[in-house]
C-alpha cells in the first residue's frame, strides 16, 4: 500500500469537486493557503476527541448543527450570534434534561462547499454548472458566476476565520456566562410558545449554580465561558489539504481547518479519494451513513477510519429518513459491532426526510424529524448501542422552510420567510421544540 500524505487522495477518483478552468491559477492559490496560520489547534481537536470518547460511552451528548450551507454573505454579527444562541439555548435544555455535559459542535466556519446531485443545471434550456457552495462558484444563474474560482478558497479561509475569531471572543467570556443566559435571549423568544418552558428550565439551572456556588468557593470562573467546536463537510480535497499539517510534539497529521471534518453521504465509497484524505488525519471525523449502505461497507469504512481503535475518533451519523431507519439502521449497528472497534452514533434526522411541495419549496416535515429521530433512539436502545448525539440543520433566525412544529407552520406559509439556498432548516422555534422531545424521549437518567 502506498504511504498515506495529505495529498494521496489525488491517486484516487475524487467525487463531487470543483473543475477549475486553470489548474495554475488553483495551485497558485493553494500554495497561498499553505502559507497561512491554522484556524483551529490540535489541542482543541484532541480536546474534543476526548469529550466525543464520553459521548460514545454514553456520559455526555453531542449536539451539531447549523446551516446546510454557510454563505459568505452571512458573515456578519448578527448571523453568528443568532446560531450560538439557539445552540447554546439548546444545550441548556439538553444538559437539564439529559442531565449529562453537553459538546456543542457548529456546521460553522467553513461549511462553504456543497455536494450536488447533477453537474449541471438548467434553466430555460441553458446548461450551467451547478452552484456548489460560495468555496467554489456563486449562485446566480449566470456563466460568470458559476466557472468555479480559486479565489473563492482564500475568501472562504478569511471567512471561516472571522467566524472563528468572533465565536471564539463571544465563546470566553460575558456572553457566554452561564449566570446570565438572558443574554442568549433572541428578539422573538418572547413571543414563543415555548419561551416558558425554556425560561422555566433556565430558572431552575440559575438555581442549582447558586447552590453549586454556596456549598463551594464562590464562583466558579468555568461558568463563565463555553467551549463551541466547529465542523464541517471535507469535501473539497484540495482545500482540506492544503491545512493538513504536521504539529509539534504529536505524531501524524491533523485537517487544522475545523475541529471535526464530516464525509459527506455522496463520497462515502470505501475506494474514493474522501476515504483516503479522512484516512489518514487525527481529527476525529464524521461520516453520513444512510440507505444502501452495506454492512461489508460500513465494515470497511470503521477499519479503515479508525485504525488504531481510538475513542472518539469516529462519527456515525446515520440519516435514512423516518420510512427507513427501521430496516437499516440495525444492521449497520451490527456490523460496527462485529468489527470490535470505538464508534460514537450520531442521528442525522434531516437529509433522509427532504421532499418538495407542489409549489416547488424542498421542504421537511417536522414530524417526519422527530419520527426518525424516535425511532433512532428506539433502535439503539433495543440493540444495547448508545445514540450519543445529534446533527441537525437549523438556524437561530425565524425563518420558515421546515413545515410543521408548534406554531403548525404549513405549506402556505413558507414563503413568507424561506431563505436556504440548499436544504431546509429548523428555524429557532421549532429547533427549541426538538431539544425538548429529545429530553422527553431520553428522559433523565
Ligand atoms: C449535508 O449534511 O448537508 C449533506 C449534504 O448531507 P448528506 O451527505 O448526508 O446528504
Ligand atoms: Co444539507
Amino acid at each position: 500500500m502506498n504511504q498515506w500524505h495529505p495529498t494521496s487522495w489525488q491517486a484516487k477518483p475524487a467525487k463531487q469537486q470543483a473543475n477549475y478552468p486553470s489548474q495554475e491559477a488553483l495551485d497558485a492559490t493553494l500554495e497561498q493557503l499553505s502559507l497561512l496560520p491554522p484556524l483551529v489547534t490540535s489541542w482543541e481537536i484532541e480536546a474534543l476527541k476526548g469529550q466525543l470518547a464520553a459521548a460514545a460511552r454514553g456520559e455526555a451528548f453531542l449536539l451539531q448543527g447549523g446551516d446546510c450551507a454557510e454563505n459568505f454573505g452571512d458573515c456578519n454579527a448578527q448571523m453568528i450570534t443568532n446560531k450560538l444562541k439557539i445552540l447554546l439555548q439548546m444545550s441548556l435544555l439538553l444538559i437539564h434534561g439529559l442531565n449529562k455535559p453537553v459538546i456543542r459542535v457548529g456546521r460553522i466556519a467553513g461549511q462553504y462547499a456543497k455536494p450536488r446531485s447533477a453537474d449541471t443545471e438548467t434553466i430555460d434550456g441553458v446548461t450551467l454548472p451547478s452552484y456548489r457552495g460560495d468555496l467554489i462558484n456563486g449562485p446566480e444563474f449566470t456563466p460568470e458566476a458559476r466557472i468555479p474560482d480559486p479565489v473563492r478558497l482564500l475568501r472562504g479561509y478569511g471567512r471561516a476565520a472571522m467566524t472563528l475569531n468572533f465565536i471564539r471572543a463571544l465563546s470566553d467570556c460575558g456572553f457566554a456566562d452561564l449566570h446570565h443566559p438572558e443574554n442568549w435571549d433572541l428578539d422573538f423568544v418572547g413571543h414563543s410558545p415555548l419561551a416558558d418552558e425554556y425560561h422555566q428550565v433556565v430558572a431552575e439551572l440559575s438555581h442549582s449554580l447558586k447552590f453549586m456556588e454556596t456549598l463551594g468557593s464562590g464562583r466558579d470562573s468555568d461558568l463563565s465561558r463555553v467551549q463551541f467546536f466547529t465542523s464541517h463537510e471535507g469535501l473539497h480535497l484540495h482545500y482540506e489539504q492544503s491545512l493538513t499539517r504536521p504539529v509539534p510534539n504529536r505524531p501524524g497529521y491533523y485537517n487544522l481547518t475545523t475541529h471535526l471534518p464530516w464525509i459527506g453521504f455522496r463520497t462515502a465509497a470505501t475506494t474514493d479519494a474522501h476515504i483516503e484524505y479522512f484516512s489518514g488525519i487525527r481529527n476525529p471525523v464524521g461520516v453520513k451513513v444512510g440507505p444502501g449502505m452495506s454492512a461489508q461497507w460500513i465494515g470497511e469504512l470503521t477499519e479503515r477510519l479508525n485504525p488504531d481503535n481510538e475513542e472518539g475518533k469516529l462519527l456515525f451519523i446515520h440519516r435514512f429518513g423516518a420510512d427507513k431507519i427501521g430496516d437499516g439502521l440495525p444492521g449497520l449497528i451490527e456490523a460496527v459491532k462485529r468489527t470490535g472497534r470505538q464508534v460514537l452514533w450520531v442521528s442525522d434526522p434531516m437529509h433522509g426526510n427532504t421532499e418538495s411541495t407542489r409549489s416547488g419549496y424542498k421542504t421537511r416535515h417536522f414530524d417526519n424529524i422527530l419520527a426518525e429521530l424516535e425511532q433512532a433512539i428506539d433502535i439503539h436502545r433495543s440493540a444495547g448501542s448508545i445514540l450519543g448525539g445529534v446533527h441537525f440543520e437549523l438556524t437561530g433566525d425565524d425563518v420558515t422552510e421546515c413545515i410543521g412544529g408548534a406554531r403548525g407552520l404549513d405549506e402556505a406559509g413558507l414563503k413568507r420567510a424561506y431563505k436556504t439556498q440548499v436544504d431546509p432548516r429548523l428555524n429557532y422555534e421549532q429547533a427549541l421544540e426538538m431539544a425538548l422531545a429529545i429530553t422527553r424521549k431520553l428522559g433523565r437518567t
